[in-house]
């Protein structure tokens, strides 16, 4: 197995960091958790200006700025938080190029390794209808402006179907982030496609996430027993047999732990057994 891959033109280490959880505790702490992510030799972070809203690219700021040159900062748009939901689609284009100088505003950069566009057509998360379901083409007509006035380096794509990452394909697409885990493999299509184009592949939820209503992938039994016949934590055997699943595949696991976040890292180096790997594969 790789330890690294490749996001777009850019080899990466294939754990990275998905600063989401960092919304809320010890401003502090998640600074910590940051700086110590980069130490531990991650080199691509995941972030959002709605995580917060603002909080988690303004940690990221002053967590490791000035960016050394190998730090991969990739964002999404698509939605903005609101005063009385957690998010609303904001996908016209207008607003989408918004969303990019907020983020390059708020972290304090000229340039942004990918931007994931967040489509908003199927659940979970929130469904744009309206003026607010946009078509693709015009979209990605947006961020290609935006690639080639150099603040984006590669655009992704979030949430999508099958069609629309055919669709989207001509545009130049480096990376697809959608809901999928062990325990969850509605997407095996997409991802079936992105291994077929040499499209990264970064799967969000990668440990079932921190909301209700997901199955924990660590809480697994199957996968809690595997990782202790390993000697492994249950989370890294979940992680491992992401990274083992497809190489194209790239992990941005959220956490607020320091302990945490090592055994996240660790897992680029970690390969499952073929015991292991059958057991999982059996889960879906
Ligand atoms: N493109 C999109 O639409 C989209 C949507 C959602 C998220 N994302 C991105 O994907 C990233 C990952 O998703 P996520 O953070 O929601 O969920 P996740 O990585 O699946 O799970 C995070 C949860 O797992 C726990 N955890 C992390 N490492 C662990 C370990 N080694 N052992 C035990 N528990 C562990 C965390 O708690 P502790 O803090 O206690 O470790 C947290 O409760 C986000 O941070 C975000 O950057 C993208």
């Amino acid at each position: 197995m790789t330890t690294y891959g490749k996001l777009g033109e850019h080899d990466v280490l294939r754990v990275g960091f998905g600063a989401m959880q960092l919304e809320h505790g010890d401003p502090a702490d998640a600074v910590k958790v940051l700086q110590r992510a980069v130490e531990l030799g991650v080199d691509h972070l995941d972030t959002a200006q709605f995580y917060g809203p603002g909080t988690v690219n303004s940690l990221i700021k002053t967590a490791l700025h000035p960016y050394a040159d190998s730090l991969r900062l990739v964002t999404k748009v698509g939605a903005v938080t609101h005063p009385t939901e957690r998010l609303v689609a904001a996908q016209k284009p207008a607003e989408l190029r918004a969303q990019v100088e907020e983020n390059l505003r708020a972290l304090g950069t000229d340039h942004l390794a990918v931007v994931n566009l967040r489509r908003a057509d199927m659940t979970p998360g929130i469904v744009a209808t309206g003026e607010q379901a946009v078509d693709l083409d015009s979209q990605l007509a947006e961020l290609i402006t935006l690639r080639d006035a150099g603040k984006i380096g590669g655009i992704g794509l979030s949430h999508v179907s099958l069609a629309q990452l055919r669709q989207a394909l001509p545009a130049g697409i480096v990376c697809v982030q959608n809901l999928y885990n062990v325990l969850t493999r509605g997407h095996e299509d997409v991802l079936a496609e992105c291994a077929a184009h040499g499209i990264a592949w970064v799967p969000f939820f990668p440990l079932g996430s921190a909301f209700d209503g997901f199955p924990s992938v660590g809480g697994h039994p199957v996968v809690a027993d595997q990782a202790e016949r390993l000697g492994i934590t249950p989370a890294q055997a979940g992680l491992a047999w992401l990274l083992g699943h497809s190489p194209h595949t790239l992990l941005i696991p959220g956490t607020r732990d320091l302990g945490h976040l090592a055994d996240n890292v660790a897992v680029a180096r970690i390969e499952l057994d073929p015991e292991a790997t059958a057991a999982l594969d059996a889960l879906s």
